[in-house]
């Protein structure tokens, strides 16, 4: 299995170009399966889990084309026919958002069978709000031996849906089931996230009616058919947020192209009052940190515009060498804080006491072998690599792989010394 390796201490100046929204393309690529036209996505993220959701939509009828267009990264999807709708477990539980095709294809053909995802790491992740948006459409579900069987022969009816909390996932899935739905449906309390907002302009550019995305209240109008459309998936914030992070823990001065700054803005906030120097520009942002200590800064996570759940393991990376004491709550994931231990191998002191993390900033963290624990945790260990004496080698890189393009490649033509080390065995235990 893969490693990474860095060393820590360079400075990083240069372009850091910023990919697709995983978090979009995989929603996007599942809107494809509503029509019998072509989808053709650009700006496509080409990831782990972006290529694992094509083998998935290839068993049900898609044809899943990946090219080099002339805006770059493309894959067109086209399925003319739905020649399954069965989502098998072996396939749904290695990426949770697999799940995401039961809404279509029962949009589509009135019946799917999918398996449930079960939990991950970060936490239970049930999928009950996913499960009443599509009843409260018509859809008749039953759940046997881990699996949904939905049914809705009559086609699906347009409705009134109240969620109790915000989910990304359940506001997608309402989304995609209510398109072709007939009638009207009102989502409240929908989620905000950008992602959202990516998926209602790809959704109405295929000929839906969506409106409201970016706020709390949804309203959708139900159409006969959908057709094929272009549409470029919108740029990757966390990536973003992340890259933004990794600057102002090595210092220098990055610019981060093909993003916007709006995007992490309650991220950039938080890293101004730490210290770091944020511009804002029209086509991306720029990051510089000077060498002076980083001041503690405390973060909750939050819904969007909230501060990101998808940042919080990077910022606390930060906080391990910032001056004083930085208080890290999570609020959207129960287990989020699997950083901590491979964190604290680094030399970073951090105490947590339920959903609340603790961080004494240290003057310098010392290079250690870690283990990736998810995607978001693990790319937390090369931000703090960046910045500890010595080498880290980074272990399960296959969770880095999963939601970050080219990595090692991003961050050493900026100076990082980072290497892929191919194939090198897996530690015990
Ligand atoms: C999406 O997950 C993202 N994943 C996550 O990113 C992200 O952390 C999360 O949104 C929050 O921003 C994808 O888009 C593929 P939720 P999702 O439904 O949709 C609870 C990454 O690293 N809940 O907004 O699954 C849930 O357990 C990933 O890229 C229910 O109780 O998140 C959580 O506590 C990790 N019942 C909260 O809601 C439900 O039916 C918010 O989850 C659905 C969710």
């Amino acid at each position: 299995m893969d490693q990474i390796a860095i060393t820590g201490g360079a400075h990083l100046v240069g372009d850091i170009p910023i990919s697709g929204a995983k978090n979009s393309a995989i929603k996007l690529m599942t809107a494809s399966l509503l029509t019998d036209e072509p989808l053709r996505l650009t700006n496509m993220p080409r990831l782990a889990d972006t290529r694992f959701l094509g083998k998935l939509l290839r068993r049900l009828g898609a044809e899943v084309t990946e090219s080099e267009g002339p805006d770059g990264p493309q894959t067109v999807l086209h399925t003319p026919e739905i020649v399954s709708a069965f989502a098998p477990y072996d396939l749904v539980r290695q990426m949770r958002a697999s799940f995401n095709v039961l809404g279509p294809l029962l949009a589509r053909t009135g019946h799917a069978k999918v398996s449930l995802p079960g939990g991950c790491a970060i936490g239970a992740r049930p999928v009950d709000l996913h499960l009443k948006a599509l009843e409260a459409l018509g859809a008749h579900i039953d759940l046997n031996e881990g699996y949904v069987y939905a049914q809705a022969p009559r086609g699906l009816k347009g409705a009134t849906i109240e969620f109790p909390f915000s989910s990304v996932g359940a506001t997608e899935h309402a989304m995609l089931a209510a398109v072709l739905a007939r009638g009207e449906t009102v989502l409240i309390g929908a989620a905000r996230e950008p992602e959202i907002v990516d998926l209602a302009d790809c959704l109405n550019a295929m000929g839906a009616k969506v409106e409201g995305a970016g706020g709390s209240t949804l309203r959708i109008v139900g159409v006969a058919r959908l057709t094929g459309a272009t549409h470029a998936v919108a740029p990757d914030r966390i990536e973003t947020g992340t890259y933004a992070l990794a600057a102002a823990m090595a210092g220098g001065e990055v610019r981060l192209t093909n993003t916007r700054a709006d995007l992490i803005e309650s991220l950039l906030v938080k890293m101004e009052e730490a210290g770091v120097d944020v511009e804002r520009r029209n086509d991306g942002l720029i990051i510089r940190r000077n060498g002076a200590r980083l001041n503690a800064v405390t973060i909750e996570t939050d819904p969007y515009p909230g501060f990101a759940t998808d940042l919080q393991a990077q910022f606390m990376a930060l906080m391990t060498v910032a001056d004083g004491e930085s208080v890290v709550r999570e609020t959207i994931f129960e287990n989020r804080f699997m950083h901590v231990p491979e964190l604290s191998r680094l030399g970073a002191d951090i105490v947590v006491s339920g959903g609340e993390a603790r961080v004494r900033g240290v003057d310098c963290l010392q290079g250690a072998p870690v283990m990736a624990t998810d995607l978001r945790a693990s790319v937390s260990l090369v931000i703090a690599a960046l910045a500890a004496k010595g080498e880290t080698v980074v272990n399960r890189v296959y969770h880095l792989d999963r939601g970050f393009e080219r990595l090692e490649e991003k961050l050493s033509a900026c100076g990082a010394q980072v290497r892929r080390v191919k194939g090198a065995a897996e530690p015990e235990g």
